[in-house]
């Protein structure tokens, strides 16, 4: 019992997605659950690895366009940022757009006070309204904010970790959630060479490879799990019909354990998916914006067309055609 006891304290949503997940035709765990302390602080090293582009590539460009984005956007906004963690790239924004309010909403508390009270510092001046919540749930804004025009900023290429039909629910709640005549700035990973892709997603010194089978000490450890964490692999693969990197674990022999009391078993190469990464093309990205009511008003990229940020206003309602 006091082993059972000592176990930190398992989030129970934690506890169902793994025992679906697990016992699923293909097996999957949903990728927030990778969050975790460990999962985060690795993270925060993914986007420094070499090999990882995206968040270098992004802010390289933030900083390139920062100007004409002043120029575009009146000051005085309120600058909603979905999934805000470390908020590395807010700054930029920030400066250039001059907003009087700054909502940043993110699902883990202790990083968003930990950023909230570093980008206070930085900008004694600006009103800072932190909200912890998932933000693929419907949410309301603090109420300080309310008068006030809005720009979502939604950097990372987060978007491309959804399916696209997540993705336009995502996307048409959050204009729901600005309101009209809100803006958007929006941060989509580009289709490129599969080599780039792949090593930016299974590193030479296994960063990521340690995020993923995080996971799997994490149900261990918060699940009461037997699982032979060695006997798994990462494996990062490049599905080109989906045009998507997938992140699995892969058994490397049959094997069986046990989470939580109930039994599962894996034959060699059967994998569990943990992750997707959507890349798009020039077109994919306006389409996926406007099927949810986002119309692209300017898009800026990379001398290598690596990354794209895009700016979308929010359409009004119509009624025709
Ligand atoms: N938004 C990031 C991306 O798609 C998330 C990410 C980077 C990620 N590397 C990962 C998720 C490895 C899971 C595993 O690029």
């Amino acid at each position: 019992m006091a082993a059972v006891l000592d176990r930190p304290k398992a989030d129970p949503a934690f506890r169902e997605d793994v025992l679906a997940g697990l016992s699923a035709p293909i097996p999957a765990v949903p990728a927030r659950w990778l969050y975790d302390r460990r999962g985060s602080e690795l993270f925060e090293e993914i986007t420094r690895l070499p090999e990882y582009y995206p968040t270098r590539t992004e802010t390289a460009l933030l900083e390139r366009i920062s100007g004409e984005l002043g120029d575009l956007l009146d000051p005085g906004q309120a600058v909603v940022e979905f999934g805000s963690g470390s908020s590395a790239k807010t700054p930029v924004l920030l400066r250039a757009v001059a907003p009087a309010a700054y909502i940043p909403i993110d699902i883990s508390g202790d990083f968003l006070r930990d950023s909230a009270e570093a980008l206070a510092r930085l900008c004694p001046n600006l009103a800072i309204h932190p909200v912890e919540a998932d933000f693929m749930r419907r949410l309301d804004l603090p109420a300080a904010v309310a008068q006030m025009p809005k720009l979502g900023f939604f950097p990372g290429s987060t978007i491309g970790n959804l399916v696209a039909r997540t993705a336009v629910d995502l996307l048409r709640e959050m204009k729901e959630t600005l309101g009209e005549g809100s803006r958007l700035v929006i941060g989509m990973d580009r289709i490129k060479d599969v080599d780039v892709l792949l090593r930016a997603y299974d590193d030479a010194a296994g960063v990521t490879a340690a995020f993923n089978l995080n996971l799997l000490h994490r149900i261990n450890a918060e699940l009461d799990g037997t699982i032979p964490v060695d006997a798994f692999r990462h494996r990062a693969i490049w599905n080109d019909a989906l045009s998507r990197i997938e992140m699995h674990l892969e058994a490397l022999r049959d094997l069986a354990f046990t989470v939580d009391g109930r039994n599962f078993a894996f034959k060699a190469g059967e994998t569990i998916h943990t992750e997707n990464s959507h890349k798009y093309g020039y077109r994919d990205s306006r389409i996926l914006l406007r099927a949810a009511g986002w119309g692209v008003t300017r898009e800026w990229t990379d001398d290598k067309q690596w990354f794209s940020i895009l700016l979308a206003e929010a359409e009004p309602p119509r009624f025709a055609p």
